[in-house]
């Protein structure tokens, strides 16, 4: 009992050698939306900072994320054209297909993900097929195999399927083999709680449900031990990363997720937990910039290997001063 804690708290040098987590520029996938269209660049109102972007606009984002040393970026599309079963998705001259087109032409060494869901793309906001107002699993799966095979087709490095459908991960993954893309590999959205957190990416990308909620198909906040068992059923079918989402108000999970499995774990600090921190960064009653850092590293210390966040690029440039 003799030991004086504080001494490793001395001075920067001693604290230097003792941090246990270290966050990194390599940890971070940045997130971008794709609008249809040209000459857009239309900042979200609830989300300072973030932009969507036409295609012939993308490169003045893209050339910022890539001089700061962002590897990875996961696109979000918002199509002109909307209808029940969300068939722009699979459309090879939709708006992500012509995303990764472009992406991977002029930027081939940023490692493109593509989000793989319908809410952007349904005129009813859900993620997938509807069947008595509510979304039918099965016929959402058909569908699903469509859009992951168009942007196979299109040249994408990752698809990380983010709607809660059973056997998502299972049928896209035998959909990529049987088509020659055994090397694409699948990051399940594999616990993706009901969340208010989303709120503001709703906003961004067009997305929120015309009626009802997504409570059928995502899970219930409540729930612990089922995240478990998500998270297996992903393993089980083929995903090569688990992610928890939203990331604040999960960190037991993702550091549940972190002790039980031995893949990498993803965490998305989600568009409300963004929108809280530049709110009250605006208003000046927090420091920004030390609470953006505190929670990125606190969602690494849970256990996130790699971190998907509206931050980025701000934390690209403190971590390389
Ligand atoms: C689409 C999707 C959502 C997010 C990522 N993919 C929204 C939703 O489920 O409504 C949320 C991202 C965020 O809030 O930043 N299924
Ligand atoms: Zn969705």
């Amino acid at each position: 009992m003799s030991t004086r804690l504080r001494d490793n708290r001395k001075n920067e040098e001693i604290r230097a050698k003792v941090r246990e987590t270290h966050l990194q520029v390599t940890d971070f996938i940045y997130p971008l939306f794709i609008e249809e269209g040209n000459n857009i660049k239309k900042e979200i109102v609830s989300m300072p900072g973030i932009f969507r972007y036409s295609l012939d606009k993308i490169n003045e984002e893209l050339d910022e994320v890539v001089e700061l040393g962002i590897k990875s970026v996961i696109l979000f599309g918002i199509p002109l054209h909307k209808d029940a079963e969300g068939s722009e998705s699979w459309n090879d001259e939709g708006i992500v297909q012509k995303a990764i087109r472009y992406i991977k032409k002029e930027y081939p060494n940023l490692q493109v993900i593509a989000d793989v869901c319908f809410c952007e793309y349904t005129d009813h906001g859900h993620c997938g097929v509807l069947c008595n107002h509510d979304v039918d699993n099965d016929l959402t799966l058909v569908n699903l195999k469509k859009q992951v095979l168009a942007q196979a087709k299109a040249g994408v490095d990752m698809v990380a399927p983010s709607g809660m459908m059973d056997f998502a991960v299972r049928e896209i993954r035998a959909e990529l083999d049987q088509n020659g893309f055994q090397h694409i590999p699948i990051m399940g959205y594999s616990v993706k709680y009901c969340s208010a957190y989303y709120g503001p990416f709703r906003d961004a990308a067009d997305s929120a449900p015309s009626f009802g909620d997504r409570r059928t198909y995502q899970m219930d906040p409540a729930n612990r031990n089922e995240a478990i068992k998500e998270a297996q059923a992903d393993v089980d079918e083929g995903a090569v990363i688990l992610m928890v989402k939203p990331a604040l108000s999960y960190l037991d999970i993702i550091r549940d997720l972190k002790n039980n499995f031995d893949l990498p774990i993803a965490a998305y600090n989600v568009s409300g937990e963004y929108a809280m921190i530049k709110a009250a960064g605006k208003n000046g009653w927090i420091d920004e910039q030390k609470v953006m850092m505190e929670t990125l590293l606190s969602i690494k210390r849970a256990g996130a290997d790699i971190i998907i966040t509206y931050f980025a690029k701000e934390a690209a440039r403190i971590l390389r001063q």
